[in-house]
Order: structure tokens, then C-alpha cells, then sequence
């Protein structure tokens, strides 16, 4: 076996060099590269270099080779956790013996989330064990009584632990059905030659708790905290080693948390669970619509309305923009809940395509509520609402709009069009602004959208047609 060497490891990517530099070559992260001693593997090792888990029987586990034909499918079928929202997300509950790793900012709702969910399936007869190793037992408790979650019998049980061995023995003395670690950031095992938090001793304790849920079908759910620029903090690597992977997201002053999930081996991703977070914890939210439209002022110049899907669920959303005067040579652009580099496109075609010029203006453009809009369906919705601030003229008020903005000013047709207009309507709306291409055959200005009729289309070709259509220029 090879002489152990010392290595560099970056404690952003994970991706380790022989020579110390002030910056990653794989990420170019600056002064991210820290010593470590690498540990001699013992026996085979599971995982390739780079940490990746490599192809079947990875984990180290002795799996036999079956039929396919054979493979009873049905045998990892989800359990619901009684959490509605999350069950959603999760396309049904958890899946046993899988590994979920939920990240999101510190303060976000991640263990409220978790505790609830381990109170219901306690609940529900399963035995679940946290291991809680920001907080004590006794903050545990509380805030369980807190939540009305305190009588969940003896089905929930809690250790204060952060070594990798004693979450063993634990395990070993409680024999759940499901674990939660909060977080994987804490735990730590001597194996692992660094200290608690680094990328070796997340990844390494990370790939043991997955090596003991797929040898003993523990199911298993680690937190992870996520750092300010959006990252799992530092270990990227984490998202591999598991099979789903959910983000819990939000504005930290608002009530609205939104939890996705962006990798999950067992079903689809788009799905959408929207909660609020109250005085009894978490409580999952219907009407998302309602509640992202609940603050809105009619006949503000710079809001429109955006029937927004995601996954399988329509949400109306009010992007807003403001725009001034501005005294600097590179007037200021800020986007929040929408993407910035889409922003500074659509200035552009605004201007090219339309005769908007915010060339030496200063704009903000967000979602409301804490939302986040990425689909290109919401750039027509973000031109109107530039053109509206720019111009200090409202978008009428029950006037929705649709439509992905071509560079040459061209509206372009969007997926999900029944959906978003039904969703729309529901919401009292009675116009919508869609691409000329996308509307139905024969339906010209003016005409019903729905069954309903409640809800007409304004059918337009262009932006600047668009604009014309709502701003009445
Ligand atoms: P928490 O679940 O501790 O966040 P995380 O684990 O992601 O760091 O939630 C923290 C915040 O939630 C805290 O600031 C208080 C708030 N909160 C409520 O508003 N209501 C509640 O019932 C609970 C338990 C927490
Ligand atoms: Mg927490």
C-alpha cells in the first residue's frame, strides 16, 4: 500500500492537490485549501478517488446479483411521514433504507421541520431517533411542546450526540425505523485525520451513515447547513454520496418557506412544498397563491402578476421593479428571487426591441414573498414590469402575463399553459397576456381562455405589442 502523503484538501469543492496554493485549481476558491493527512484505506475500498461513490456495491456492500426481471419493485415504496408538504415533495414519504440530506440557511426551519416529521411517524407507530447535536435534549423537548408534539408516547427518542460512534451505539440500543442527524456539520469520528466541519469528516461521516442505511435499511435523513452564497457549506461532494437531496429555502422575515427538491433517486424533482412558519411551527400552506399575493397593492406601477408552475403545482407569484434616475456611470442592478444575468438580457432587448431605455437608470427587480422565479416563462411578466415602473404607469390590475422574450423581441410559447391560466382565473384574474403562437386556434383578442370563460386572452406577437396591450401606449 501507498505511503500515506499529506494532501491539500479545498473545503469548498472537496477536490484535493499534493501542492498548498492560496487558490482551488478545481473551483478557484481562494484560501479554501487546508492540510489534511490522509487516511490508509483498510480492506477494499468502497469509494474511488475523488470520494465519488463508484457504481453498484458501492458502500462496501455485499449485494447480490438478481434478475431484473425479478426485482420486486414495490419493495421501496415511500412511507408518508404525515408531514403533507414534505410527502409531496418527496413524491409519497421517505423511502427505506434511503438517505435524504436537507440543507438551507441556519434559522431556516430545518430541525422544526424534522421534528415534526419524526413526531407524526412516532405517531404513526414507527420508532424514530434524533440525533441532536446543536441542541440539547432539553431544547429538544421544549420546542417539541412547543409544537404539540411533546406526546408522541415512545416512539421518539433523542441523544445529544456528535461522534460517529456514539450515533452508532445509539442506533444499536434504539433500533429505529428512522434516523435524523442534525447536522452533518457537527458529527465527527477520530478516523477522519481533521476538525468537525472540514470536508473529510463531513464526507466521511456522511458515507458511513449512508453505508449503515443501505446495510441495515435505516432510513436516514442528514441536515446540513448551507453557507451564504447558496452552497452546502463546503461539501458539494455530500449531494453525490446521497439519494435526495432537498433545499429548504425562504425569506428569513417572512413567514414563507419553500422546500424543493433538486436530486431525489425515487421520483421527480419539480415538486414544490410550501409552509408557513407560525407560532406552532411549520404549517404546510394550500392556497400558495393566495398567501405569495396576500401583501399586493392594485395599481402600483412595476408589479405584474406570473402564474409560475412548479412541478406539478401552478403559483401565482408578483414580480416587482423599480427604477430611477441614476448618477453613476454604471447605474446599479439588483435582482432578488429572479436571475440576474436573465435581467440584464432583458434590459438589453427591452431597448433593441421595444424603445426602453433604462440605459442610466438604477433597477431592482424581485419576487414578492421570499419567491424565486427561473423559468423563462416570467420574462414577459419582468419586461411589463420594467416598462411599468420605467413609465410610472400600472398594469391593469386583473391582468396576468406569459411568455418566454425571444432576443429579437418575439414572444415566445411556454409548457404548462392550462395550468397556469386555470390557476389564474381561480385566482379572480380576467386577463392574460400570452404569446400570439401560443393561443389557441381561433382564439383572437378578447377570447375566453377556459371552460369558465372568466379569463380572456390578449394574444400578442411581440414585446413591444405586449407592452402596447398593457400600458395602453
Ligand atoms: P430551526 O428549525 O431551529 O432552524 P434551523 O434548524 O434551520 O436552523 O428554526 C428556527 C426559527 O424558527 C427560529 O428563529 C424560531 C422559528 N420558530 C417559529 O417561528 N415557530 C416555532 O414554532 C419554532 C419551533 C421555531
Ligand atoms: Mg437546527
Amino acid at each position: 500500500m501507498a505511503r500515506s502523503r499529506r494532501a491539500y484538501r479545498c473545503q469548498e469543492c472537496g477536490s484535493s492537490s499534493l501542492r498548498w496554493s492560496g487558490r482551488c485549481p478545481a473551483c478557484s476558491a481562494w484560501n479554501s485549501l487546508v492540510e489534511e493527512v490522509p487516511t490508509p484505506a483498510r480492506g477494499a475500498p468502497p469509494w474511488g478517488p475523488g470520494g465519488a461513490v463508484t457504481g453498484a456495491g458501492a458502500g462496501g456492500l455485499a449485494m447480490e446479483a438478481a434478475v431484473l426481471a425479478e426485482v420486486d419493485a414495490h419493495a421501496s415504496r415511500p412511507r408518508p411521514t404525515g408531514v403533507g408538504e414534505l410527502d409531496r415533495v418527496l413524491g409519497g414519504g421517505l423511502v427505506p433504507g434511503s438517505v435524504t440530506l436537507v440543507g438551507g440557511e441556519p434559522g431556516i426551519g430545518k430541525s422544526t421541520l424534522l421534528l415534526q416529521a419524526l413526531a407524526r411517524l412516532a405517531a404513526g407507530g414507527s420508532r424514530a431517533l434524533l440525533v441532536s447535536a446543536e441542541e440539547s435534549p432539553q431544547q429538544v423537548k421544549r420546542r417539541a411542546d412547543r409544537l404539540g408534539a411533546g406526546g408522541t408516547g415512545d416512539g421518539l427518542w433523542v441523544v445529544g450526540e456528535t461522534s460517529l460512534a456514539g450515533i452508532r451505539s445509539a442506533v444499536e440500543q434504539v433500533q429505529p425505523h428512522v434516523l435524523v442527524v442534525d447536522s452533518i456539520q457537527t458529527v465527527w469520528d477520530p478516523e477522519f485525520d481533521s476538525a468537525p466541519g472540514s470536508v473529510s469528516q463531513v464526507r466521511g461521516c456522511a458515507q458511513a451513515l449512508v453505508h449503515q442505511a443501505k446495510t441495515t435499511g435505516l432510513t436516514t435523513v442528514v441536515v446540513g447547513h448551507v453557507t451564504k452564497d447558496g452552497a452546502l457549506a463546503g461539501p458539494r461532494v455530500l449531494e453525490h454520496v446521497v439519494d435526495t437531496v432537498l433545499t429548504f429555502e425562504g425569506d428569513r422575515h417572512h413567514a414563507l418557506r419553500l422546500l424543493r427538491a433538486v436530486k431525489h433517486r425515487f421520483g421527480a424533482t419539480g415538486e414544490l412544498g410550501v409552509f408557513e412558519m407560525t407560532d406552532a411551527g411549520l404549517v404546510g400552506v394550500d392556497d400558495a397563491s393566495g398567501m405569495f399575493l396576500g401583501d399586493r397593492r392594485p395599481d402600483t406601477p412595476g408589479s405584474v402578476v406570473f402564474p409560475a408552475v412548479e412541478g406539478q403545482r401552478p403559483l401565482l407569484v408578483e414580480v416587482q421593479a423599480l427604477v430611477m434616475g441614476s448618477n453613476l456611470v454604471m447605474p446599479r442592478r439588483s435582482a432578488s428571487g429572479v436571475d440576474s444575468a436573465r435581467l440584464s438580457l432583458l434590459i438589453a432587448v427591452l431597448r433593441q426591441r421595444a424603445g426602453v431605455s433604462l440605459q442610466d437608470r438604477e433597477v431592482y427587480a424581485s419576487a414578492a414573498g421570499g419567491a424565486r422565479v427561473a423559468e423563462p416563462a416570467a420574462d414577459l411578466a419582468l419586461c411589463l414590469a420594467l416598462a411599468s415602473a420605467a413609465s410610472d404607469r400600472p398594469v391593469p390590475e386583473a391582468m396576468v402575463a406569459i411568455g418566454e422574450v425571444g432576443l429579437g423581441g418575439e414572444l415566445r410559447q411556454v409548457s404548462q399553459m392550462p395550468r397556469r391560466l386555470a390557476e389564474a382565473e381561480r385566482m379572480g384574474f380576467s386577463l392574460a397576456l400570452v404569446p400570439a403562437a401560443g393561443a389557441r386556434p381561433g382564439a383572437g383578442p378578447g377570447q375566453p381562455a377556459g371552460a369558465g370563460g372568466g379569463l380572456r386572452l390578449l394574444p400578442a406577437g411581440t414585446l413591444a405589442q405586449g407592452i402596447a396591450l398593457a400600458l395602453g401606449k
